[in-house]
């Protein structure tokens, strides 16, 4: 596995992959990866001959008062968690590569980078899109996975990715869950044990209202209700939101229609939020 910290070399090598007739997949992570990250590695290792993982714990997406110094990070760690998923080639700037001085150019995607997420985060998703522009642009990429763990992360590259003619498919995998539902994140390991055993309650509350809606429940009121119930035996600090959307406008619904909703909640344990989603299918 190759090791590559500077942006023009980067490109050089993605120019000469693109020459020898290779179809170069990318993954963009911030490091301290786990078996979800090793996922979409995998993913791309399928659907392409040479795949990227970029590991860079990009300062632009995190908000004031955020943990973007405190990020978990372990080098060695992810080259072997990398290496062992199929990873060739790790993309790993510095920040001052990525950002050099009197940097000023950002990408935003308009209205859905303000709902959700947005609310409580407002320059996270401008952040977002603007490094994966910049990843893509290093990278050259034929293909790009990204997880549905963070589903209105994915919809807004998506987005991006049309509007702005990137030439690059996106491939969304699916969510890797631990063996009681919690889904996989770096930040899980911020939990204190007393939080951790108490958190998969945020998976038992999507699973409730999935099999709620297909036992024929419609009423967005009744299963947020009844999620909020579930979701407070854990012993939460704060509910910052459960919301009910369509899959392909991410506009929020009050009653469930076909073909059917994407549940997303995010939910704070102390100073650790924790994001999850389920997307549930309808006829
Ligand atoms: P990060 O949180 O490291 O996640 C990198 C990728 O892994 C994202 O596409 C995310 O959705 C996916 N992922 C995380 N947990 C997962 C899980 N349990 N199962 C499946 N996929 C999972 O998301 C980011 O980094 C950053 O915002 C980034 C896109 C790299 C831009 O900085």
């Amino acid at each position: 596995m190759k090791l590559i910290r500077s942006i023009l070399e980067m490109q050089a090598e993605s120019d000469r992959l693109r020459r020898e007739g290779n179809k170069i997949g990318v993954v963009p992570t911030m490091g301290y990866l786990h078996d979800g990250h090793a996922s979409l590695i995998r993913k791309a290792k399928q659907l392409t001959d040479v795949v990227i993982t970029t590991l860079f714990v990009n300062p632009t997406q995190f908000g004031p008062g955020e943990d973007f110094q405190r990020y978990p990070r372990d080098f060695e760690r992810d080259k072997t968690i990398a290496s062992s998923a199929g990873a060739d080639i790790i993309f790993n700037p510095e920040v001052s590569e990525m950002y050099p001085a009197h940097y000023k150019t950002y990408i935003e995607v308009e209205k859905v980078s303000k709902i959700l997420e947005g609310k409580f985060r407002p320059t996270h998703f401008r952040g977002v899109t603007t490094i994966v522009s910049k990843l893509f642009l290093a990278t050259k990429p034929h293909v790009a996975v990204f997880g549905q763990k963070d589903a209105q992360q994915a919809f807004i590259i998506r987005q991006m990715a049309r509007d702005l003619n990137f030439d690059v498919e996106i491939v969304v995998a699916p969510i890797v869950r631990e063996h009681d539902g919690l889904a996989m994140s770096s930040r899980n390991v911020y939990l204190k044990p007393a939080q951790r055993s108490k958190v998969s309650a945020l998976y038992e509350s999507l699973r409730y209202a999935e099999i709620r809606v297909n036992e024929g429940e419609r009423s967005v009121e009744k299963l947020r209700k009844e999620m909020t119930k579930i979701i407070r035996r854990s012993n939460p600090t704060r509910i910052d939101y459960i919301a009910f959307v369509e899959q392909n406008s991410f506009s929020e619904v009050k009653i469930i229609k076909p073909p059917g909703v994407l549940i997303a909640l995010a939910v704070k344990f102390g100073s650790t939020r924790l994001l999850d989603n389920i997307s549930v299918t309808i006829s």
